[in-house]
């Protein structure tokens, strides 16, 4: 069933450059909007920059500009950031857009006439980073809780909002629609903070103070107070009052916002489109803080992760899945350079990545690069595809519960049970005779579905690398999720093209970080090298070597077992390099032998030396060489 969808991120405030906490309420919006129209859904996504107020008059002012110059520049920024991201948005609306002002000022002429906004004194304490005044309650110590800041106490005449009549409905809507505030530590934040009478909204700021605002439509004396009019940006972007996306899009709203700015959308937002006589949104979908080694990230603390940076060192496609894998919607998460790369080489190397280059290249070797039909005669072994189903039932409801890390997972499973397919039933063997050929071609079929099936799940968060695997499996991306999903789609006969590996493993650079679970990993500790003294370095006994017979070690995804002349005696050496180099590939290379290093067992088999290797393109190693053929045996100095 197909519908609207209609998905908005917060209007960011143009007064500091976009950083990962803005990224990920935009990411998550993108992979909201992409999964809807993955599912058919007519997707509708606005994202945008919020412009007038104190604190950006206050930030242009210490920047020598006027606020719409730095409205602009910042703004850019913004709108420039999103599609290095891939961001999908549909619209990117601005406050200080002609539409936007008018729309604010017809909600306001609207309540206004409708008896919802009076004129009033009002003194009370205000803080100028949150642009609103504080209740003595809500200070902490006296000071703001968010800025700890002390607030001025501003009396002045303003225009006010009935919010207060609003309460009794509020409250009443939110008990009734489970869904409206979500995950439910807010909703039951929003009902408690709602126990206590609700005062009215002050929505206008005097001119005498502030003119960088939308001048009131029954005041010219006076600006609107900048909530006011960024709540109203929702439906600006949708042509309200007329527009026809107003009346496709506008109930099926879902704001997402993170927990700092629950009040002005969980109570001021509500009941202004109820005064305005407009239904509420859908849902508003509350997610916590990314931390930064456990501290608040800000200016002054100099801890702000740009998410371009993280883009360029790692990728995009790691960069938007660790985001969605590593923070519970809802919770705070915590952000750490090392926790990205941990995620990188397990999660998307080890698992994902070795997974499709495994399946890949076993059927080109084994299915003539094309890919196998089904056998008629299969034995019935449904292994994958009940695995697949399951992945694609915790994916569902991961996305609908907004646990993103759940729906993950959830395809994790199935990439694990594939890779442990494989090791079960042992496609290399069955290669090898001809009996095996029917079993051989249902396995091979088996796996690459399952690729076609994880493709498609990792597509909203991945879409660079859904795309490879795409091309790799020789299909475009589906139109119809629905049928695509479907085991048993993919069609036989179609040209498979093994690609470059979708994710090089990542080595960390850091003081401070030891270990590798899985023997994997390197995390490089920036230890300074210790000299060697001459006659120490004198004692390695390095030679030519020319391989003459290499093999797979059995069992063993890393090692390739290996005969290696140097000069007259042959060594039988275990070299870790299978993800590497094929067996045939380095047969007769000259390589670079360490040849007095004391003999070891690896996975049970002995090991006289080691070869010398760099790191290569794309995380792969490169096995040192020469550029002229030297002797075997020969020494190297
Ligand atoms: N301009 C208002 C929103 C008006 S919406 C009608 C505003 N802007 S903001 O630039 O401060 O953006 C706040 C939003 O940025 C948060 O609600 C969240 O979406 C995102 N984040 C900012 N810092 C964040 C973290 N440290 N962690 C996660 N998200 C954060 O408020």
């Amino acid at each position: 069933m197909s519908g609207a969808y209609f998905v908005t991120t917060p209007i960011y405030y143009v007064n500091a450059s976009p950083h990962i906490g803005h990224a990920y309420t935009t990411i998550v919006a993108d992979v909201l909007a992409r999964y809807h129209r993955l599912r058919g859904d007519d997707a509708f996504f606005l994202t945008g920059t919020d412009e007038h107020g104190d604190k950006i008059a206050a930030a242009a002012a210490s920047n020598g500009v006027s606020p719409q110059e730095y409205a602009d520049r910042i703004s850019e920024q913004f709108r420039a950031l999103w599609p290095e991201l891939l961001i999908t948005n549909d619209h990117f609306i601005r406050t200080t857009d002609a539409q936007h002002v008018e729309t604010v000022r017809t909600i306001l002429q609207k309540v206004y006439d409708a008896g919802d906004i009076y004129f009033g004194e009002y003194g009370g304490f205000y803080c100028v980073g949150c642009e609103r005044f504080y209740t003595e309650k809500e200070l902490v110590d006296g000071k703001c809780p968010d800025h700890q800041t002390e607030p001025e106490y501003r009396k002045e005449n303003n225009y006010f909002f009935r919010m207060s009549k609003y309460q009794d409905w509020l409250i009443e809507h939110i008990k009734k629609n489970d869904n409206f505030i979500r995950p439910e530590r807010y909703r039951n934040e929003v009902l408690a903070f709602l126990k206590e009478p609700l005062e009215d909204l002050c929505i206008s700021r005097p001119k005498t103070r502030l003119t960088w605002g939308i001048t009131l439509p029954f005041d010219d004396a006076y600006v609107t107070y900048v909530w006011f009019d960024a709540l109203i940006n929702y439906i600006t972007a949708l042509g309200y009052p007329q527009g026809r996306k107003f009346s496709q899009f506008w109930q099926s709203a879902q704001h997402l916002i993170a927990k700092d700015i629950l009040k002005p959308h969980g109570i001021y937002w509500p009941t202004m489109l109820k005064a305005a006589g407009i239904v509420p949104y859908a849902s508003l979908n509350v997610h916590g803080y990314w931390n930064i080694e456990r501290t608040k990230m800000s200016k002054s603390l100099g801890n702000v992760v740009k998410p371009l940076d993280l883009k360029n060192k790692y990728g995009l496609d790691a960069f938007r899945y660790f985001l969605l894998r590593d923070m519970v919607f809802g919770l705070d998460a915590n952000f750490s350079e090392e926790a990205l790369v941990q995620r990188i080489n397990t999660d998307l190397a080890n698992d994902l990545g070795n997974l499709t280059s495994r399946v890949l290249t076993m059927a080109t070797n084994y299915c003539g690069g094309k890919t196998p039909a089904p056998p008629s005669e299969a034995t019935g072994d449904d292994t994958l595809k009940l695995a697949a189903r399951r992945a694609m039932v915790e994916y569902e409801e991961g996305f609908a519960n907004l646990a993103f890390h759940k729906a993950l997972m959830g395809t994790w499973g199935l990439i694990n049970r594939a890779n442990k397919y494989i090791v079960e039933n042992e496609p290399w063997t069955l290669a090898k005779s001809a009996e095996g050929t029917l079993r051989l071609r249902e396995i091979m079929y088996n796996l690459l579905e399952a690729l076609r099936i994880i493709a498609i799940l990792i597509s909203p968060v991945m879409p660079l690398t859904a795309q490879k695997m795409f091309a790799a499996l020789g299909i475009t991306a589906p139109q119809d999720f629905n049928q695509a999903k479907a085991w048993g789609s993919l069609a036989a006969g179609l040209p498979m093209q093994k690609g470059e590996a979708l994710f090089p493993r990542v080595k960390y650079e850091d003081n401070g970080s030891t270990g590798n679970p899985n023997g994997e990993v390197v995390l490089k500790k920036e230890v300074p090298l210790a000299e060697v003294a001459y006659d120490d370095f004198a004692k390695l006994d390095l030679r030519v070597g020319s391989i003459v017979a290499a093999e797979a070690v059995p069992k063993s995804q890393k090692l390739l077992k290996l005969r290696v002349d140097i000069g007259g005696e042959q060594r039988q050496i275990i070299a870790g390099i299978a993800n590497d180099y094929r067996p045939e590939e380095i047969l007769g290379k000259r390589v670079v032998v360490v040849a007095n290093l004391k003999p070891t067992k690896l996975m049970g088999q002995e090991s006289c030396g080691m070869l010398l290797a760099t790191d290569g393109k794309e995380g792969k190693l490169s096995l040192i060489g020469f550029d002229k053929e030297p002797l075997a045996g020969a020494k190297v100095r």
